[in-house]
């Protein structure tokens, strides 16, 4: 082989290679997000702002290759639902999965993360483009089950306030506030206050569908109420 044939062998490989790379990043962006795994570190905390542990539904909608779907897992959560488009990130994900440690909780879904049903979800998690996160905010103008906690990283969702923030890591929470039909009275002593608390099979709530306003990273926020509601 001379020296030509070699520099051009390895500028073809280098091609190739930055050519998939930038197909892995890039793929996605025009269905709501390019890939960008969260780190350690941002997961552990969102974990813990969205209070995910042992029975708890999760959906990350643009699951990439993991990072939360793993990890929500090895807090024990019940089920664990990875959306994600992009094929190659599907194989690495149904690739880990088999290596987990509990497959069984996991499903991992090739789908288009708009129009995902979430009934069953008692935690959501998005990280993603604007764009996709001012869709989702038009879909989910109604019809997202009460109290659902959904944690944005990075990008709010527009329109709605945040029951807490973690400024440090970029991580939103909101809270789906309970709708009550309106002619409905409420007694103050067993209302939706008491009974609300137990509205899905996890370990308490965390969130709080009721709580007191969190400050996290000390900054304040309103009780959880969107707009959209
Ligand atoms: C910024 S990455 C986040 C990955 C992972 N959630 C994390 O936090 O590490 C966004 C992911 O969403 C996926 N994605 C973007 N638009 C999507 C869509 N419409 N449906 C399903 N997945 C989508 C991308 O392929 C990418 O893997």
């Amino acid at each position: 082989m001379t020296l030509g044939t070699g520099a051009l062998l390895l500028w073809g490989g280098a091609l190739v290679g930055a050519l998939l790379l930038a197909y892995f990043v890039l793929f996605s962006f025009v269905w709501g997000a390019g890939y960008a795994p969260s780190s350690r570190r941002v997961v552990e905390a969102l974990l813990a702002l969205a209070g995910i542990g042992p029975g708890e539904v999760v959906y990350d909608l643009g699951a990439g290759t993991g990072s939360v779907v793993f990890a929500a897992a090895r807090a024990g959560a019940r089920r664990v639902v990875g959306v994600e488009i992009e094929p190659l990130r599907v194989a690495i994900l149904r690739c880990r999965r088999r290596f987990s440690p509990r497959p069984e909780a996991i499903e991992i879904r090739r789908a288009n993360l708009f129009g995902v049903r979430l009934n069953d979800a008692t935690v959501v998690v998005a990280f993603l483009w604007p764009g996709a996160m001012e869709r989702l905010a038009a879909e989910w103008g109604s019809g997202l089950p009460p109290g659902l906690r959904i944690v944005s990283h990075f990008h709010p969702i527009p329109g709605w306030t945040a029951r807490a923030v973690d400024p440090v890591h970029r991580l939103h929470l909101y809270v789906v506030p309970q709708s009550l039909p309106s002619a409905v009275e409420v007694d103050p002593e067993s209302g939706p206050d008491q009974e609300d608390r137990h509205d899905h099979d996890g370990p308490g709530d965390p969130a709080g569908i009721d709580a007191p306003v969190v400050s996290v990273g000390g900054q304040r926020h309103d009780p959880v109420t969107s707009r959209g509601h």
